[in-house]
């Protein structure tokens, strides 16, 4: 492609400007032979490149490396490893001759049935933002693109081409929109895909205020915003909010519309232009970088197992059962695998972000390889998806007479396929009731049960994990999955990932229960800004595991704190914690930064993540570990007058987990920002309760006359003149308002 952009936008006719707006096939955009425009390649996805020649994804995609999903790459809190994965992603499009990357997702989970939970990151929008900058500019760093997705509220399946998300305008912002916007303005995204589902009326491919006001206008967002696939239903609508490059194509009946709209006059020829200069730009900036380089698939195999082992979660290791170390099993004999997963691994989800990994390991064979010299390595399926009852109950006796007499057995569980999928909500957060009575009924003839879970989102396991030794969450771990957790087995690898979203007791209990998956075409986010552990916390109710918990099979002990006291404004915070490895193995600590405000204007929840970091520390080992606090995470957003820093004291917390506070310290920031939400309805004693509306009336009022008014406290000031007309005169009314203003 020879010339500069607005060159060649002068030299396109209309109709092929059109053209560039929608792909030229499933996965490409339109190429202009005429004007030497080639087209790109924009493919999946999140956690390995799925390149699809086929139109109707009849062929498998191409072979590549399948990392652990987001999922697991969340719950590692390590952005270190986000940049390798990132790295390794982009060296395997280059490979596959892919330009972008459609990925990574950041949607909130808001339920833990979201059948796309495995594809996201977090309930927490700080730490999604976090992890999602690291991806973003690592990848487009090594010249490729990336395609932040799925703007915005994407957070079910049910429904999900048509559903309303009804989202008040604070929830969108602090915990919906947040992700996205922080993402935005620290990493810039080269595309950004709007989702199917509409916000309030519209639809995400089309919506204004979104689209333009909000992420263009406000943010500052210039480049290319593509629609989830087939995702459009107003072309010019979309085309008019901002929407640039329709996904896929190629759709002539879609082109015509813009041509015939700017024809009739309906259109204005500046919008055509816009986006397709931001097409143009896209192509350009792809085709700086060298395509079809080898794929290193056994590096990025070894990559993908050393990855993994930082993403797999020790939720239970009762009398340090874990790990079956060299020394521990020196009187040992025997060892039974059991469960259809350990032979059938799930690694991955369904849907759009499904790789064709390059190689794929098995649980069986990798404990073999681990213990074959040491144990005799057993397995019996114990259960299996397919079969009925009859034969499930005979797979289950068989297993129970198998463990009877071995050393340890470790049975893999988790969620069949077709339960965790795009295109579908989960309906309970259940295991397969064969797999928990067989589990049950293990814990009744071994002592040494350790279960492996291998799902991507929460499941309840209250009815058997009191009588189990161990608990692993394995989540959906990608290709090398199996070697990663054989390592953490053995105690080769120490856990560290931590879990990046509550595990409430039971599903009712969730925030989102009442209102999920909604009815009538809508879904009414009614919980608010309280998602995941701001409504635990708030409320005050247990939960199975909280966010950010994860244990180690070394000890961390949390020796000090030391932070100002005083944060002026616009002054990033500078702390720095002391751990000790207190324990017998070298491992790594995920310490977690908690805010809270003491006074604010508006409720805000008992625990906020603002900050995370993660160290490595041998047996005795300490060290001080510095984090910083951005002034601008102080922020919360009020409806009427947006992000707001409030001067105020606000709590510290640095915590192993948000349930597991080891300091709290207290600090006051300064902020000049004044809240000046009162109007003439606002109650009178709203005016008392609000530092410059109080001294506004102060100036007016003595203290007795404002005493006196009493009981009419609760009335709009504006009609104070009628009920304490002895107190308070139309002109002392209009006086206050003036002085208001002017403060
Ligand atoms: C998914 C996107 C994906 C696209 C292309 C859609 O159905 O929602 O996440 O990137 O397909 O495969």
């Amino acid at each position: 492609m020879k010339g500069n952009i607005d060159e060649l936008i002068k030299g396109l006719s209309l109709k092929e400007k059109a053209s560039l707006l929608s792909g030229g096939d499933v996965w490409q955009t339109e190429a202009v032979a005429r004007l030497d425009i080639p087209s790109i390649f924009l493919v999946d996805g999140p956690h390995g490149v799925r390149y699809v020649a086929d139109r109707h994804h009849a062929d498998p995609a191409q072979k590549a490396t399948c990392f652990p999903t987001a999922v697991n790459l969340a719950a590692s809190w390590d952005l270190d490893l986000i940049k390798k994965v990132a790295a390794a992603l982009a060296e395997e499009s280059k490979a596959r001759g892919v330009d972008v990357l459609l990925g990574p997702g950041i949607n909130m989970k808001r339920s833990p049935l979201g059948g796309r939970n495995f594809e996201y990151f977090s309930e927490d929008p700080f730490l999604s933002a976090e992890l999602a900058i690291a991806f973003i500019k690592k990848v487009q760093n090594k010249g490729i693109g990336t395609s932040l997705k799925h703007y915005a509220a994407n957070n079910q399946e049910h429904k999900r081409f048509s559903i309303d998300a009804q989202i008040d305008e604070r929830p969108l912002r602090e915990v919906y929109l947040a992700a996205f916007e922080k993402v935005v303005k620290k990493a810039n995204p080269w595309t950004i895909m709007a989702a199917y589902n509409q916000i309030n009326g519209d639809f995400a491919t089309e919506n204004e205020y979104l689209l333009q006001d909000i992420l263009r206008d406000e943010w500052g967002y210039d480049n290319l915003i593509v629609s989830d696939w087939w995702a459009i239903h107003d072309r010019v609508k979309a085309l008019k909010a901002g929407l640039d490059l329709e996904m896929p194509g190629a759709d002539p009946v879609n082109d015509q519309k813009i041509v015939d709209a700017v024809e009739a006059g309906e259109l204005s020829q500046e919008i055509v232009d816009e986006s397709a200069a931001r097409v143009l730009d896209l192509i350009l900036k792809a085709q700086e970088t060298e395509k079809n380089t080898e794929l290193p698939a056994e590096e990025h195999h070894q990559l993908a197992k050393e990855i993994a082992g930082d993403t797999i979660i020790l939720l239970k290791n009762q009398g340090d059962l874990l790990p079956l170390t060299e020394a521990k099993i020196a009187e040992k004999e025997s060892l039974l695998v059991v469960g259809e997963l350990a032979q059938e691994v799930r690694y991955q989800g369904i849907g759009s972000s499904q790789v064709n990994p390059t190689r794929l390991d098995n649980h069986y064979q990798a404990l073999e390889d681990k213990f074959a010299e040491e144990l005799a390595v057993h397995y019996t399926p114990g259960y299996s998806s397919e079969a009925e009852a009859e034969e499930n109950e005979n797979l289950r006796e068989k297993a129970l007479r198998e463990a009877e007499n071995k050393d340890y057995v470790i049975i893999y569980a988790g969620l069949p396929d077709k339960v965790e999928a795009e295109g579908y909500d989960r309906k309970d957060m259940q295991l397969p009731q064969e797999q928990n009575q067989l589990i049950k009924e293990l814990a009744k003839v071994n002592p040494n049960i350790i279960v492996v879970l291998n799902n991507g989102a929460p499941v309840d396991i209250r009815q058997w994990l009191d009588n189990v030794s161990a608990v692993i969450e394995a989540g959906l771990p990608g290709q090398a999955g199996a070697l990663a957790l054989a390592e953490i087995i053995t105690g080769e690898v120490n856990p560290s990932a931590k879990l990046a979203e509550s595990y409430p007791l039971k599903l009712e209990d969730n925030p989102s229960y009442l209102d999920f998956p909604g009815s009538n075409g809508t879904v009414r986010y009614g919980e608010g800004i309280y998602i995941g552990y701001r409504y635990y916390d708030k409320k005050k109710m247990d939960v199975l595991f909280p966010f950010g918990f994860g244990l180690s099979y070394t000890e961390f002990a949390y020796r000090a704190l030391e932070v100002p006291d005083y944060l002026a404004e616009g002054e990033k915070l500078k702390l720095k914690v002391l751990i000790e490895n207190t324990g017998q193995f070298t491992g790594k600590e995920v310490v977690q930064l908690y805010i809270s405000q003491s006074s604010p204007a508006l409720e805000r929840p008992p625990k906020e993540l603002k900050g995370f970091a993660k160290i490595e520390l041998e047996p005795g080992e300490k060290e001080w570990l510095e984090l910083e606090l951005d002034y601008q995470d102080l922020a919360y957003y009020h409806p009427d007058a947006g992000w707001i820093v409030e001067e105020d004291q606000y709590k510290i917390m640095i915590g192993a987990s948000s349930r597991d506070i080891k300091f709290t310290e207290e600090i006051q920031v300064e902020s000049s920002f004044k809240l000046k939400d009162l109007t003439p309805k606002s109650p009178f004693e709203d005016w008392l309760a609000d530092p410059l509306g109080k001294k506004a009336v102060e100036e007016v009022l003595s203290q007795e006359e404002i005493e006196e008014i009493g009981f009419f406290k609760a009335w709009p000031i504006y009609r104070l003149h009628f009920f304490a007309a002895e107190q308070v005169s139309l002109e002392d009314i209009e006086d206050i308002l003036d002085i208001y203003q002017d403060l």
